[in-house]
């Protein structure tokens, strides 16, 4: 009987160890703000929205995680005509994997409400999706979005910021320094340990997302 207790005693220290120590872990890359901002969301023309988006970059954390080892990175967005999911869009995301030598794609949703979205990647659950910044004529289906996700609910807290631009570059009026400033002035502050990150992107060879 001693001797199930004193195991039992060990387990919980065991237990009570990976416990702090997780929390630790996840502490050290926490939101900076208590909880998710609200930055402000311009409206969107949806329809000038639609199309192919080259990835300037993103923040680390999503660098390590679903884009690890990845360039070329392009979205497109496409209108769903019809079926269960009409009027949503599909969102097809695509990289360069530089180990396999080959691109892969990723399919997903985003369903749209007022100026809010979610987007999922089934079977994984749906995400905060808010374009938070537009500049370019919605006529001429915009130049520059900066789309942001933030997740007070996941241990420790996670946001991601991404740069998208038309082209491979962003537009010389336009500088990432100064969108991580509208960012901060939005209540949006990035993490020592989740900086902006730039994603490789070659003129030539890159942004064939195109099915
Ligand atoms: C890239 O390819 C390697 C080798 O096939 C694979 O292990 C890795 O998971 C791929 N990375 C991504 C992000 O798909």
């Amino acid at each position: 009987m001693a001797r199930i207790e004193a195991h039992v005693t060990w387990l919980c220290v065991v237990v009570a160890m990976v416990v702090c120590l997780g929390g630790g872990v996840e502490a050290g890359r926490g939101l900076l703000q208590a909880s998710c901002p609200s930055p402000v969301l311009p409206d969107v023309n949806l329809p000038a929205y639609l199309g192919v988006w080259y990835e300037i970059g993103s923040t680390a954390l999503i660098k390590t995680r679903t884009e690890s080892g990845l360039a070329c990175i392009t979205a497109r967005y496409s209108l769903i005509q019809s079926g269960p999911n009409a009027q949503s869009i599909r969102v097809r995301n695509e990289g360069y994997n530089t180990t396999s030598g080959e691109y892969s794609t990723i399919i997903g949703i985003a369903s749209v409400t007022g100026r809010s979205l979610r987007v999922s990647f089934p079977p994984g659950p749906d995400a905060d999706y808010r374009i938070i910044y537009l500049k370019g004529d919605a006529e001429d289906r915009y130049d520059t979005a900066v789309v942001y996700s933030c997740d007070a609910g996941q241990s420790g807290g996670f946001q991601s910021l991404y740069i998208l631009s038309r082209k491979p570059t962003l537009d010389s009026d336009e500088s990432v320094a100064g969108i991580i400033e509208y960012a901060r002035t939005q209540g949006i502050t990035l993490e020592a340990t989740n900086q902006f990150v730039y994603t490789d992107q070659d003129g030539i060879t890159c942004g064939r997302n195109d099915d």
